[in-house]
């Protein structure tokens, strides 16, 4: 396979982009209050803003979606779909959600408390809001090497730390925790993968305490890919058997399928607490639909029961997970300051050290959204003072997060390496000219502070 170096698919069916001038980009962002997510789909020419949903299914995927069974109750896809799911998982119970947020609610009423702690490597936004909502204690005990953004020198930068978390259990006391959350691979930080032994650790202390451990498994496939990679002993292990380890160690997983799973919707609640399951279904019944679609439609549920085994194909890891180092590579050798090493998902551009002049009150890495949009048509998201800042419960002041980044999420099997380039290309434009871009206001925010990025309105300074 010496020279098979290429995407393992080849494209049969395009969609068309449309190119804008910057006059234009300009005006779009004007009418959006200088916010991505409100800029028109169709306005834009790279769009980087989620690897959410976006993904291109495959042949086989779309001729399973013909064969969906759109029955209500007991459908034949369901079944399809739970088989995979159990076969990948190694895990018994299967409830289907329409997207990861659902599962995520379901869990977070199962299994997170008013006035306890729901302790997170970090937890990602949905969670969190739902957490808010409903009183309970988000804490993210990710490794310090983790906010570290310049240091590449640790392989599982998603990590928990373990002694940050006996020591909260330890002086919050055991009563006062009610969930341990894992998220792989670890969205908020760059995409970073956790190891085997972090999961397995963390799953012990668990144990050691009667708390339940939880995994966040949207990006499940590219954890695995990087364990094989980079931990020692997995080199020769298939993927399938890295995930069933790795979900050997939780009680129950919780997936938005829209990543890994290679599909544009779709979510998953497995466990192996047949209680729990009793519980889930319960929920899933007045909330998403009857449990065995749970808000997918049968088409919906067979393209994830193939989509399930393409996420998890070696030769499609190795791609995927190469194709978005290729980015990182090409920013890095422009001097471009980005999260190291390169994560699964997506580059990290590091938005306090890309733009000094501009402090972080300011939003540096919003006005690099803004600034890579105007230039180059191209859509990402900001990570940083909007997304994570926070509010004091106390004072009310805005509290700084520790991490202050843009994401360019690169899309499965979607966008080739020239779509890339021009990525490149811009933000080394925009780098070179860094010293004559200001900061941006906020003049916007919804109540729930932890989801104001998706509808904050800014100005520009
Ligand atoms: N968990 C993680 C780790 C996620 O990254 C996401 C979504 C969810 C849960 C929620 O899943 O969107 O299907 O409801 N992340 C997307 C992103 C939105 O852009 O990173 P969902």
């Amino acid at each position: 396979m010496r020279f098979m170096t290429a995407e393992p698919f080849r494209i049969k069916m395009v969609e068309n982009l449309k190119k804008t001038t910057k006059a234009q980009r300009q005006e779009f962002l004007k009418e959006a209050g200088y916010n991505a997510f409100k800029v028109k789909a169709e306005n834009v020419y790279v769009d980087c803003i989620t690897d959410s949903g976006t993904s291109a299914m495959s042949t086989e995927q779309w001729a399973a979606m013909m064969k969906g069974d759109e029955s209500y109750a007991s459908c034949k896809s369901f079944f399809h779909l739970e088989a995979s799911v159990q076969d990948i998982f190694g895990m018994p119970f299967v409830q289907p959600t329409h997207q990861g947020r659902a599962a995520d609610l379901i869990m977070a009423n199962l299994y997170a408390k008013k006035g306890k702690y729901a302790i997170g490597n970090m937890h990602f936004d949905t969670f969190r809001g739902n957490a808010e909502i409903m009183g309970a204690l988000a804490a993210d005990l990710v490794i310090d090497e983790g906010l570290d953004t310049a240091s590449a020198a640790h392989p599982f930068k998603g990590n928990m730390d373990t002694a940050k978390v006996t020591r909260l259990i330890a002086e919050k006391g055991v009563e006062n925790v009610s969930v341990i959350i894992m998220t792989i691979t670890c969205n908020n930080n760059g995409g970073q993968p956790v190891s085997m032994q972090n999961i397995r650790e963390t799953s012990e202390i668990a144990k050691e305490f009667n708390i339940p451990f939880i995994i966040d498994c949207a990006r499940y496939a590219e954890n695995a890919y990087f364990i094989q990679q980079r931990e020692p002993g997995y080199a020769d292990t298939p993927i399938i058997e890295i995930a069933r380890e790795m979900f050997s160690y939780c009680e129950t997983a919780v997936m938005s399928s829209k990543k890994d799973g290679l599909v544009n919707m779709g979510g998953l609640f497995v466990t192996r607490n047949e209680a729990i399951f009793a519980a889930a279904q319960q929920l899933t019944i007045a909330r998403e639909g009857f449990i065995t679609y749970g808000g997918m439609s049968g088409r919906d549920l067979e393209a994830l029961a193939v989509g399930l085994y393409e996420g998890i194909d070696q030769d499609y890891l190795e791609y995927r997970i190469n194709q978005v180092k290729y980015l990182g590579d090409r920013l890095k050798e422009k001097g471009i300051p980005i999260v190291e090493p390169t994560g699964g998902h997506g580059v990290y551009v590091d938005g306090r050290r890309f733009f000094p002049n501009i402090p972080q009150h300011e939003f540096p890495s919003q006005r690099l959204v803004v600034a890579l949009y105007e230039e180059a048509g191209v859509r990402c998201v900001e990570l940083g003072a909007c997304a994570f800042g926070s509010k004091d419960p106390v004072t009310g002041k805005d509290v700084m997060p520790a991490l202050e980044i843009m994401r360019i999420g690169i899309s499965r099997r979607v966008y080739t390496n020239n779509h890339l380039d021009v990525i490149a290309e811009a933000l080394g434009y925009i780098y070179e000219n860094r010293d004559s871009y200001k900061g941006m206001k906020l003049v916007y925010e919804a109540e729930i502070t932890s989801l104001r990025h998706f509808t904050a309105g800014f100005e520009m300074l």
